[in-house]
């Protein structure tokens, strides 16, 4: 892959639940380093658009190209394992599971015959959660479920996940839902260190100050297309607001 060439490439990507159509044939790019934000009502195809890219829904159509290559994309798995690592509230954890499994599901560390490093796996957590993660409490361990960590605490862990395997394009969904002021800011921190690192990220936020202030790129999406994309600096947070105001209000009234 060349430096000019875009890390990933979505052309004429089309997704039906039965008969309705939620993507209607969405192209888009993303490039080396940079972060770009999907914004867009509630409803106008945001999730579903990154679980066509994560392997979590297949496209009814279209075509998804990383890293130069076409790419199809079994599971969940198959996605994380080219490099496209996902960090949002809702299903990216196992509850049940401790956090050490968290971290290594599907690309679990192994000895000899391929026996699992159980060891390494969790002296690798807890250099990850001392340094990358920042989870310093005494009460939390590489053996804590992850179900009784709090929402930002779970941040942690899939953003550390993220650290460790090193991925190429990390996809945040509504990643500071629910978050206190400090979590927030940690995670808003994660995301800008993204691209320090030269890496890529996807970014969705229901506060658009959060998204004016963290991406370089907006793409506007309503109902199932991209109705418009810009850059931070063509357009200010205020005029933001007001394409958002104004494309609910035209949602309203179809
Ligand atoms: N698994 C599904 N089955 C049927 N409809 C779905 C499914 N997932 C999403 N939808 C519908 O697709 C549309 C877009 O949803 P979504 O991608 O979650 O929007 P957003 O994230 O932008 O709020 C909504 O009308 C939603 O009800
Ligand atoms: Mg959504």
């Amino acid at each position: 892959m060349s430096e000019t060439e875009p890390l990933l490439v979505l052309r004429n990507i089309r997704k039906s639940f039965g008969r309705v159509e939620v993507l209607k044939g969405i192209d888009l790019e993303i490039g080396k380093g940079e972060i770009v934000a999907l914004v867009g009502d509630n409803g106008a195809g945001k999730s579903t658009l990154i679980k066509v890219i994560t392997g979590v829904h297949k496209p009814s159509a279209g075509e998804i190209v990383f890293k130069g290559q076409p790419i199809t994309l079994k599971n969940v798995q198959a996605s994380r394992l080219l490099g496209i690592e996902t960090v949002y509230q809702e299903r990216a954890l196992a509850d049940q599971q401790e956090l050490w499994r968290n971290i290594f599901a599907g690309r679990e560390l192994t000895r000899f015959l391929g026996f699992l490093d159980v060891a390494a796996q969790k002296r690798e957590t807890g250099r990850l959660m001392r340094s990358g993660m920042g989870l310093t409490s005494r009460a939390i361990t590489v053996d804590s479920e992850v179900k009784g960590l709090s929402g930002g605490e779970k941040q942690s862990v899939a953003i550390g996940r993220a650290l460790y395997f090193d991925a190429d394009l990390i996809i945040l969904d509504e990643p500071t839902m629910g978050l206190s002021l400090k979590e927030t800011e940690r995670v808003l921190a994660f995301v800008r260190s993204i691209r320090e690192q030269g890496k890529s990220a996807i970014f969705i936020d229901h506060n658009i100050f959060h998204v004016h202030d963290t991406a370089d790129r907006f793409v506007i999406l309503d109902r199932g297309r991209v109705v418009g994309q810009f850059h931070r600096s063509e357009l200010t947070h205020q005029q933001l607001v007001d394409m958002m105001i104004a494309l609910h209000e035209a949602g309203q009234v179809a």
